[in-house]
């Protein structure tokens, strides 16, 4: 016999998605971006995104539906992030989220958008082993996550940035070094044909006496504007990929240090990394050189499910469904500043 089927619903950023999910698989997954309506603002435009989901939540929906074979009386639940997240942009995928879950006659489920982040990896490769440290970095999180079960536990916040996230430094510093938004990727290129060691770039927080779990990114930023002044005063122009590749190897060492410091000193076997900025190549290879060194095994899910999504809100929503979990009270609101 097959369990129930849940429709996963995300807004909380740029993101509209929507996934499909029964017993951990993974049925349907869609997702449509606002991103290149923020470009040329540089950054994502609440307003913007508000809109942009509007437009995209039933589309996105129906596709979901058609991927899945599925029509709207075959789902026994919704799930949907009610937060954190931008307010609007929320508001738009819970009030959708209720009218689908209404008009089906289901429960509906409301999700912490980590615990989707942390969720995404299930439907790769299964269930989380137990306990697990999650390192989710994107443009809006940098977090060190201790998670012993995701539904039964609370999540233990190890660590947070206390400023800039990794994928906001790497943006911020692209646009310093007048490579295209969003900076990532195109740092992550740029940097093919860079000296790491060209530059060096401060690690910050890294002494001991520091907070072995905090991040902080907005240093780097202000060190790589010092940088570019620094060659343009001298009437050159600065070697683009060499501060490309200095930066991705101080973000990348400091993300990998601390999130295997933080499996040494809890224990863990297990560290999974998700997130827009799991993608960056130097991230992913410095955090499988040493895990390997450490022992620890390394679970990345694939690029599609480490970015916002619907289906990995689909996922905590299957694993509350089949824990027999409390549904979310009718008048459930969001919660844009929602604690772990
Ligand atoms: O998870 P995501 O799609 O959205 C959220 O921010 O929630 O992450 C987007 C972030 C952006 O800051 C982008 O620059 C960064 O992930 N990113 C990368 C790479 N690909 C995306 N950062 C470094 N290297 C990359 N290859
Ligand atoms: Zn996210």
């Amino acid at each position: 016999v097959s369990g129930p089927v849940v429709l996963g619903i995300e807004s909380s950023c740029d993101e509209t998605g929507a996934g499909i999910v029964q017993d951990g698989k993974l049925l349907a997954h869609v997702v449509a971006s606002s991103m290149d309506e923020h470009a040329r603002f540089g950054g994502v435009v609440p307003e913007i995104a508000s809109r942009a989901h509007l437009q995209a939540f039933t589309p996105v929906v129906r596709q979901a539906m058609t991927e899945a074979g599925l029509r709207l009386g075959q789902i026994d639940a919704v799930a949907v992030t009610t937060g954190p997240g931008l307010s609007g942009a929320l508001q738009v995928g819970l009030a959708g989220a209720k009218s689908l879950a209404y008009a089906a006659g289901v429960p509906l489920y409301g999700v912490h958008h980590l615990a989707g982040h942390v969720a995404a990896d299930t439907l790769e490769h299964g269930p989380l082993p137990r306990p697990c440290v999650v390192l989710i970095v994107s443009g809006g999180h940098t977090s060190l996550l201790l998670v012993r079960d995701l539904v039964r536990e609370p999540i233990l916040h190890l660590g947070d940035t206390l400023d800039d996230a990794a994928g906001e430094c790497f943006d911020k510093v692209a646009r310093i070094l007048g490579l295209p938004y969003p900076g990532g990727p195109a740092i992550d290129r740029a940097a093919r044909a860079g000296d790491p060691d060209a530059v060096a770039f401060p690690r910050p927080l890294t002494k001991s006496g520091d907070d072995p779990y905090a991040f902080s990114f907005s240093g780097l930023k202000t060190a790589a504007a010092r940088w570019v002044e620094q060659h343009r005063q001298r009437g050159t122009e600065p070697p683009v990929a060499d501060g490309a590749a200095a930066l991705q190897e101080a973000v990348a060492d400091v993300l990998t240090r601390k999130a295997l410091r933080a499996c040494r000193d809890h224990d863990v076997q297990t560290l999974i990394v998700v997130g827009g900025v799991a993608a960056n190549s130097r991230v992913r290879a410095l955090a499988e050189q040493r895990c390997r060194a450490a022992g620890i095994e390394l679970r990345v899910p694939p690029m599609t499910l480490c970015t916002d999504n619907g289906a990995m809100i689909a996922a905590v929503g299957d694993l509350l469904v089949r824990s027999g979990a409390e549904p979310a009270p009718l008048d459930v609101s969001i919660d844009p500043s929602a604690p772990l």
